[in-house]
């Protein structure tokens, strides 16, 4: 049938080239087009990281002025698509609000949904940029039964994206700086990562030429699981667990190791990385600073730190090369900001947001591009022949 290799989960495929991410799993070394991902952290914000990944050079500083007022310029939704929420229950995962809410986007700019057309693309990507992270504070709200409120555009990016979240139509809303620069980083350390899962996802979708709401909508669905960006509210579901079990953590990691009704150490492992997650070590780095700050004293981050210890000195753990992943830190951090674990990655997929943009760009510019169309290895019945009736 000319099929040549069965790789199943693409662990020996490469599926495209791409000038965009660069990872060496071995060596724990992240870069976005060339600059490694602790300068990034340590020098950039996150809509000069979203350039950078969509453009691939840094933006002048009147670039960037000029871009922010554009996205600015988007952040209104249209009033209609409010109503979506209206038909959700109030319990509805987050993480499914904001896929139906991005996919419904698209029906609203037909005029910005064209693929080969390059101002209609560039029009799609601000509106996405400007509009995600407020229907996803709309899924916010809706879960807590408060109203939404309108944009403030005074504010920046991720200003604006915390007052929607927790500001109310009762008072004025006070922008902590530290919360917004601890989020604005989070951001950056999620904004691409080559071909995962959900990126693979908007990729594979973008081929066919669907536009990119869709294909994002897409790509949101495949981050939910818990083995991809739903690994951050996993994470603190196993932390609170324990807590509230009184198991000790000695226990549970050999519950881990026994592989006991399947459970696992959620945030440790990679496809990628066989040694610490570069991310998870900024990670962890900013989440003692800023629980300082704030003045949090959380027990789930001790008993994070508590698992590391032993996952790392353990042999299950080194003979395997599983360290922390990006999630096993974050959740800690967006729980002090004051956000409610289903939330945890919905904040991922706003930080994910441009690297999937630039990904679909790429598919949808790369001259070599084809649809993607996996093979497969039959393994079914031969023929045989249907039953005379
Ligand atoms: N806890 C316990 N054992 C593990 C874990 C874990 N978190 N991860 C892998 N293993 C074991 C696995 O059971 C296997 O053992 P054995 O050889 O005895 O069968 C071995 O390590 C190799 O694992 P694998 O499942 O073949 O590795 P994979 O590359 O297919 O899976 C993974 C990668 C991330 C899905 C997996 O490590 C995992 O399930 N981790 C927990 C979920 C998680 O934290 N996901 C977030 C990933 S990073 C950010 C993101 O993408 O969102």
């Amino acid at each position: 049938t000319g099929l040549t290799t069965l790789d199943y989960g693409f662990v020996n495929t490469a599926s495209t080239a791409s000038a965009i991410t660069y990872i060496d799993g071995d060596a724990g070394i992240l870069r976005y087009r060339g600059y490694p991902i602790e300068q990034i952290a340590a020098n950039s914000t996150f809509l000069e990281v979203a350039w950078l990944l969509l453009y691939g050079e840094l933006p002048s500083a009147d670039e960037l002025d000029a871009w922010e007022k554009r996205i600015r310029r988007h952040t209104l939704v249209h009033e209609d698509l409010k109503h979506l929420f209206e038909a959700l229950p109030y319990h509805a995962h987050p993480m499914s609000m904001l896929s139906s809410a991005v996919a419904a986007l698209g029906t609203y700019y037909e005029d910005s949904a064209a693929v080969d057309d390059k101002e209609a693309v560039e029009l799609a990507t601000i509106r996405l940029l400007a509009k995600m992270p407020v229907v996803a504070a709309y899924a916010h709200k809706k879960s807590l039964g408060q109203a939404f409120l309108y944009p403030d555009n005074s504010l920046s990016y991720v200003e604006n994206f915390l007052r929607l979240n927790f500001g109310t139509m009762a008072e004025p809303y006070e922008v902590n700086p530290v919360v917004a620069k601890a989020l604005d980083r989070l951001l950056i350390l999620h904004a691409d990562h080559e071909q995962n899962a959900s990126t693979s996802t908007v990729r594979l979708v973008g081929s066919t030429k669907a536009n990119i709401f869709s294909s994002i909508s897409a790509g949101i669905s495949a981050l939910y699981g818990p083995l991809h960006g739903g690994a951050n509210e996993a994470v603190l579901e196993m932390l609170a667990g324990i807590r509230d079990s009184g198991e000790s953590v000695k226990t549970f990691v050999e519950r881990v190791k026994n592989k006991e009704d399947g459970v696992k150490l959620m945030g440790f492992g990679h496809r990628v990385y066989k040694n610490y997650d570069p991310r998870a070590k900024l990670v962890k780095e900013s989440a003692d600073a800023v629980l300082e700050e704030l003045g949090v004293h959380d027990p789930l981050l001790d008993i994070a730190k508590e698992l590391e210890q032993a996952a790392l000195e353990d042999d299950y753990f080194v003979s395997r090369k599983l360290y922390p992943n990006v999630d096993f830190y974050t959740g800690v951090m967006y729980k002090a900001m004051g956000f409610p674990p289903r939330m945890f990655t919905v904040l991922f997929a706003i930080g994910r947001l441009p690297g999937w943009i630039a990904q679909w760009r790429e598919v949808n510019t790369d001259p070599a591009t084809k649809i993607g169309r996996p093979q497969q290895l039959y393994i079914g019945s031969p023929e045989r022949q249907f039953p005379q009736r």
